[in-house]
């Protein structure tokens, strides 16, 4: 497929707003430990500008799941490929995801990551598209809600390409 990609979210945009969701996350989680749990590869780039600033004592851990092939359409097929690393029982655990589609993805993670005996289990999402809802899902943190249109960059991915783009853009077909 020919295409192009047009900025849906600026630079300077994606970083204002990761900060403001840091300063929010710092607030609630005051006094505590927690762990940040990303879900590879997508939720990498917005993790690492999250973490850096996040003023609280944390781990992090990361998370391989597949729910996407190489295209733009969902399998709605959830398979654990990579599981943490460390005990989560009695964790205060954040959830870093890139983007909530149909939510098929976290409902499935979230579940699976309460199970191990969690205190708490939160989401933040640097994209959502509500519009394409399949399963109920809200982000407890959610950078930007967006239109119905594949976006790559910041850690999102069109046939693994573009993770690297420092902005949010559309894939537009020419
Ligand atoms: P869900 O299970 O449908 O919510 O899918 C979430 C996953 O689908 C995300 O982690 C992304 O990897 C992928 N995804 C959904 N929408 C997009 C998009 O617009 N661009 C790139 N990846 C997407
Ligand atoms: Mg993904």
């Amino acid at each position: 497929m020919d295409y192009t990609i047009e900025t849906l979210i600026p630079r300077e945009k994606v970083e204002q707003r990761i900060k403001e969701l840091a300063c929010e996350i710092t607030k609630d989680y005051e006094g505590k430990e927690v762990v940040v749990l990303g879900l590879l590869k997508g939720s990498v780039v917005f993790m690492s500008d999250l973490i850096k600033e996040l003023d609280l004592p944390l781990t992090i851990d990361f998370m391989n799941v597949s729910s996407y092939g190489d295209g733009t359409s969902t399998t709605g097929v959830v398979k654990i490929l990579k599981d943490v690393d460390q005990e989560l029982k009695d964790k205060d655990v954040i959830i870093v995801e890139d983007i909530i589609d149909t939510g098929l993805t976290l409902s499935y993670v979230k579940e699976f990551i309460k199970a191990k005996g969690t205190k708490s289990v939160k989401v933040c999402t640097l994209l959502d598209k509500p519009e394409r809802r399949k399963v109920e899902m809200k982000g407890d943190y959610v950078g930007f809600e967006i239109p119905d249109e594949f976006v790559v960059g910041y850690g999102l991915d069109y046939a693994q390409k573009h993770r690297n783009l420092p902005y949010v853009g559309i894939v537009v077909r020419k």
